[in-house]
């Protein structure tokens, strides 16, 4: 009996005392996982190794490098740097996506094909897409001004901007897209309805 009341008596102080070296632990894992020393694998970022991710280029466009490109420059460099060999001479013969519009300038932006040089809301989601993502295989070999003629010649193209503009960091963020704010809508939801109109869920 008087066994079972030095227990009754400890057991919660072991418990306590557990949850303590617990919570001890995760707090100095968490410390560990920051600094990457938890279970011995990963490391902690370079300033240098996070400065080559941070290269988004928001709507704004205030990330954009230095450096200007022409739609010349741009129609020159679309063959020089292999964009051609997968996406087509005329940007519509090739393997790969078709990058330029095969409906009318006036008709419906959205009868015009899911183009993003033509259908992105900002033209500088199209400078950032090529930046990081072009030429496929041979991603980030672009230079600033390379960039920026390849984006105008896309955007010449599919008759958003004229023959004779210049992009830099200023012009890009201006150029009005043709999509407006005539963003697709979102379908009306109700919960425990399906999603879309004939989905199973
Ligand atoms: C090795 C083949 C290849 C080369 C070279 C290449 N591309 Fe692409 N490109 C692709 C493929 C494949 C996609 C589709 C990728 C996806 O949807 O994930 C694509 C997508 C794109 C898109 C987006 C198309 C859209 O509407 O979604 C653009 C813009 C583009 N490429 C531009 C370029 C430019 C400019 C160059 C040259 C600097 C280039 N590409 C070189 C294969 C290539």
């Amino acid at each position: 009996m008087a066994l079972l009341k030095v227990l009754a008596l400890a057991l919660p102080a072991l418990l306590i005392g557990g949850a303590t070296g617990l919570a001890q632990s995760a707090t100095q894992l968490r410390a560990d996982a920051s600094s990457g020393q938890a279970y011995g694998v990963g490391r902690t970022p370079t300033a240098e190794e996070i400065r080559a991710w941070d290269i988004a280029i928001g709507p704004t466009g205030e990330e954009l490098p230095q450096g200007r490109g022409t739609v010349r420059e741009g129609a020159q460099l679309y063959r020089a740097k292999g964009c051609a060999g997968c996406h087509g001479a005329s940007a519509i013969d090739g393997k790969a996506p078709i990058l330029k519009s095969k409906a009318a300038p006036n008709a419906d932006i959205w009868a015009r094909g899911r183009i993003l040089p033509l259908r992105a809301p900002f033209a500088t989601t199209v400078w950032d897409y090529i930046n990081r993502a072009m030429p496929l295989n041979r991603e980030g070999t672009l230079t600033a001004d390379e960039v920026y003629a390849l984006t105008a010649y896309m955007l010449f193209i599919n008759d958003v901007i004229r023959e004779d503009e210049v992009l830099d960091a200023k012009s890009l963020p201006m150029v009005k897209m043709p999509i407006g704010s005539d963003y697709a809508s979102l379908p009306e939801w109700k919960p425990r309805t399906p999603r879309l109109k004939g989905y199973p869920h």
